[in-house]
């Protein structure tokens, strides 16, 4: 029975060096100790020894019990503290490592100037609105007192989804919407996205922003017109820059005028971005609204004129940033949009 027992406490202590779960521990557990273990096994064989031998053999039997007992509870804690170990590295973090750099990216340029437009508008208490870009050829041309034979409804000059409707050309169509929806009086501007069949070049392009601005009340002049745009023109500038107003024609309004900044490369003195004129590339169209358009749109033209005005954002912007090349804010690459 010794021989037996001493068996047993080897096999179980080279069991215990392979064990290696707590649940494999468990099953030890049981297999040598639990009710029907090898141990309780080999005891079942006390009642055939002598008296004399069975106290010695229980001694032997208890201390072999104790020492299992604690092997496995050794092993038990070491197991724990393994696990214990293993989760604490996992769920590590360093806080002292650097950081990973976050990009954070900014508003376009030509969004950014669009903002800034809008909220200057909105501080002189004009309405913001928005209008579709897809146009009927009513609003876009034939309300807007546009003629017929006017060569900016060719075919070749603006984009026809059908006979009626249109890309729009430029943003004018919503000073339609707008007084047709608000009437008089009415402040308002619009900003979006207007398309003509134009050749890609260095101011050019088949798509192309402008910010439309419209005011309808009673005894609007000219004077009126020009304080706005200048007062716009400078927050946006700077006070260095001039404006310069040149007679120009559009269908809806009357008198008509373009508008030109200082050329900001040469401050007016003449240079090669400016044809040596000291002046920019026109950035605005402008006039007091033709009585026809007010008419068309249900404003009784006796008592109320108004002036209006369409800007082009791409070239604002340009200016303000000395951007000599359109392509530039459309093709979308970073190591150009990061500068501003
Ligand atoms: N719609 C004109 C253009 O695109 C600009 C303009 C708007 C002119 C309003 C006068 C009044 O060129």
């Amino acid at each position: 029975m010794l021989e037996l027992l001493l068996a047993l406490r080897e096999e179980l202590e080279n069991k215990l060096k392979v064990v290696d779960s707590l649940q494999q521990l468990e099953e030890l557990r049981v297999g040598y100790l639990g009710k029907k273990g090898k141990l309780t096994d080999i005891l079942k064989g006390m009642g055939k020894l002598s008296p004399e031998e069975r106290p010695k053999m229980g001694k032997v039997a208890n201390e072999i019990r104790d020492f299992l007992e604690s092997n496995i509870d050794e092993k038990m804690a070491l197991l724990k503290a393994a696990i214990k170990e293993q989760k604490i590295k996992s769920e590590y973090v360093d806080v002292t490592i650097p950081k990973k750099h976050i990009e954070i990216g900014h508003l376009h340029p030509l969004n950014e100037t669009k903002r800034q437009l809008e909220e200057l508008f909105l501080n002189m208490g004009f309405k913001v609105l928005d209008g579709p870009e897809i146009e009927t050829v009513e609003n876009n041309f034939d309300l807007l007192n546009t003629p017929d034979d006017h060569p900016s409804r060719d075919r070749s000059d603006t984009f026809y989804i059908d006979d009626s409707h249109i890309l729009r050309s430029h943003t004018s169509p919503v000073q339609i919407r707008a007084m047709k929806k608000y009437g008089a009086p009415l402040k308002m501007v619009s900003a979006g996205r207007t398309f003509r069949n134009d050749e890609v070049d260095d101011t050019h392009s088949p798509m192309f922003h402008q910010i439309e601005g419209l005011v309808v009340d009673e005894n609007i002049s000219i004077a009126n017109l020009k304080a706005t745009i200048d007062t716009v023109l400078e927050a946006l500038f700077g006070e260095k820059l001039n404006t310069r107003y040149r007679p120009h024609y559009f269908p809806f309004t009357e008198p008509s005028f373009e508008v030109d900044v200082t050329c900001t490369k040469c401050m007016g003195k003449g240079c090669d971005a400016c044809n040596h004129t000291g002046w920019s590339m026109e950035l605005l169209g402008c006039g007091m609204v033709h009585p026809n358009v007010l008419e068309n749109c249900g404003i009784d033209s006796e008592k109320y004129t108004g002036f209006a005005f369409g800007m082009g954002i791409d070239r604002l912007v340009m200016v303000k940033h000395g951007i000599g090349n359109l392509r530039l804010l459309f093709d979308n690459d970073k190591r150009f949009l990061t500068q501003f």
